[in-house]
């Protein structure tokens, strides 16, 4: 059986917190405003789904979060730290993502000539991990995630949801204290996109992982702990709906 991996701060209480974030693209005619004041706060260890119609600024909202793509207004604080003034950042971005953030997308994005341990023990390797090191905890990972029986497989060779497991085990190379996925099941039938978010919880309860999840699948709903919507640009949290009682 494998053991949890010791979170890196389990003390740090709130892991992010969105503030007030606005996000207008271009200007004039092809001004878009891609979100409006849209606020959350996401405690250590706690997993949010967001969710929302194409176009209504999830995407947008989750690399506002992550660094990627700075908000027009509003303030972003992480691990404790106002990060982001609005545009302005206030720290090195990219160091500061490579220490707490681990991103997860569509596709796995994996390198196709890197056997499955490889590419996780090259994201550890980036992040100063000698390579004996790195192979060890990858190979960690890999258990840690249920795959480690293929980490000698090329990407090519794994199924949809195997491949996701990797990418997850990637973006956990550098214990980040928050998980941002943008529809990471949406190649994924039913049964293995819910074992990838069922993965996300454990990583969260178990190792204090933050974790936000853009989804358009409405079936797992009930594995997160907390669920958003954006709508042209708004973001509100919404009640989850009970569980259906079997009669
Ligand atoms: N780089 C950009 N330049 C101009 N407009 C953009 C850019 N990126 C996104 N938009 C616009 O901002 C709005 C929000 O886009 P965003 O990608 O955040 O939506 P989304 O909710 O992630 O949609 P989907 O579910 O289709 O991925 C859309 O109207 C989109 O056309
Ligand atoms: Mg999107």
């Amino acid at each position: 059986m494998s053991t949890p991996l010791p979170a890196d701060d389990p003390s740090a209480k709130i892991a992010i917190k969105a503030e007030s974030l606005t996000k207008i693209y271009g200007a004039g005619n092809t001004e878009v405003v891609a979100m409006r004041d849209a606020s959350m706060t996401v405690m250590a260890g706690e997993v949010v789904a967001l969710l929302g119609p194409s176009g209504s600024g999830k995407s947008t909202f989750l690399t506002a979060v992550g660094l990627i793509n700075p908000p027009t207004s509003g303030k972003i604080y992480i691990a404790n730290q106002l990060i982001m003034d609005g545009p302005k950042a206030l720290t090195n971005l990219r160091s500061f993502r490579r220490k707490h953030l681990g991103f997860v997308f569509q596709k796995s994005n994996l390198i196709p000539f890197l056997k499955a341990g490889e590419n996780v023990q090259i994201a550890c390797e980036l992040n100063g991990l000698s390579s004996r090191q790195a192979r060890i905890r990858a190979l960690e990972l890999l258990d840690y995630l249920g795959i480690k029986d293929r980490s000698q497989s090329y990407p090519s060779m794994l199924s949809g949801g195997q491949q996701q497991r990797v990418a997850v085990a990637r973006a956990l190379a550098n214990r980040p204290s928050v998980i941002l996925a943008d529809e990471p099941t949406a190649a994924l039938d039913s049964f293995r996109g819910r074992q990838v978010m069922e993965l996300f919880t454990k990583v969260a309860h178990e190792q204090g992982t933050s974790v936000i999840v853009v989804t358009h699948d409405h079936r797992s709903l009930d594995v997160f702990d907390t669920l958003y919507e954006m709508e042209d640009g708004k973001l509100t949290q919404k009640a989850k709906e009970p569980l259906a009682v079997a009669h």
